[in-house]
């Protein structure tokens, strides 16, 4: 019978991978656990998870024999820790193999959004440069003020890859960090006072739920870029919106949404945001190395060794 279960949308190869090292119970999502007989439940003792809906308490009961809940992602937030910590279950992540492809795409979307890339690329495709002339003028990004809320590990790759591009950098942490001469700022809104570009890289979760506010964002101000790469529920969407409609920010770059993938539809009316479908992490080699990461902290668990990257 097998000890591990393997829950989410994995790609070909790591099903292949899995199923080759674990020969693990598959399953798409955690609601569908109640679906498995008592035996094969208590013969689960390590969970690989994979997505964003809730890993909570009640799915965790149902496998009473879990020691562990291997992630696939750095961010956690959609399990509860709290209750799997209560329940002696281990709760693994998989930091810093993907900070690079999540900073290129936050720089990229920064790039984009200041330089009306999609907007300015939909104008040859129709047919307009060659009909109309010349693109309109758009909005110089090198040389700015950035700002990166939550200067964490994802947070910090952001910063030294704007280095280049000449920025004078600035950042809000829960506590202040060593840096190479970058601006502290001892709260969200006093960071976004400071600068044309704001960039979230915090975790998710109730602790920073809606901590990019109407007030951060009037902040922010009409020049403002916004752009978010680390979990939709850091940012007030209904304030967001209000100020694209209202010209209260210049434009945002977004590749995480409340509710997603069924994102707010008013998103869509505007051109000056940047909309990427939750792919920060979305490499070919990325992906693989997360999963890796993942396999092998269920390894080191079912092998009785260190975990790699625990998070409780
Ligand atoms: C997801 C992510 O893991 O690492 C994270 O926290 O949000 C992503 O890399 C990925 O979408 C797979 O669910």
């Amino acid at each position: 019978m097998s000890k591990v279960i393997a829950i989410g949308n994995y790609s070909e190869a790591d099903l292949a991978k899995l199923k080759e090292t674990f020969d693990p119970v598959f399953l798409a999502e955690t609601t569908e656990i109640d679906s498995l007989d008592e035996a094969t439940r208590a013969g689960i003792t390590a969970a690989g998870f994979k997505g964003h809906k809730p890993f909570g308490a009640e799915a965790m009961d149902l496998l009473p024999n879990l020691g562990v809940i291997a992630n696939f992602g750095v961010g956690y937030d959609s399990i509860n820790v709290a209750a799997a910590s209560e329940r002696d279950i281990r709760v693994t992540n998989t930091p810093d193999v993907l900070n690079d492809d999540v900073a290129d795409l936050a720089v990229a979307m920064l790039l984009m959004c200041g330089r009306e890339m999609e907007h300015a690329s939909q104008w040859a495709r129709s047919g307009s440069w060659a009909e109309k002339g010349e693109y309109r003028l758009n909005r110089k990004v090198s040389g700015g003020r950035a700002g990166i809320l939550g200067l964490g590990r994802i947070g910090r790759e952001i910063a030294e890859r704007l280095v280049p591009f000449k920025m004078d950098l600035h950042y809000w942490s829960r506590s202040e960090k060593e840096t190479p001469g970058w601006t502290y700022h001892d709260s969200p809104e006093a960071l976004a006072a400071a600068v044309d570009y704001l960039i979230v890289a915090t975790v998710g979760g109730k602790a920073t739920e809606n901590i990019v506010s109407k007030e951060v964002l009037e902040a922010l101000g009409s020049r403002g870029i916004l752009v978010n790469i680390s979990r939709g529920s850091t940012v007030d969407e209904e304030a967001l919106i209000a100020a694209l409609k209202s010209g209260g920010i210049y434009g945002a770059g977004l590749d995480v949404f409340v509710n997603e993938p069924k994102i707010d539809a008013r998103f869509y009316e505007f051109d000056n945001v940047v909309i990427q479908p939750h792919q920060g992490s979305g490499t070919v080699e990325t992906r693989a190395a997360m999963a890796k990461l993942q396999r092998d902290n269920i390894s080191a668990f079912l092998a009785g060794n260190d975990l790699l990257t625990p998070v409780n």
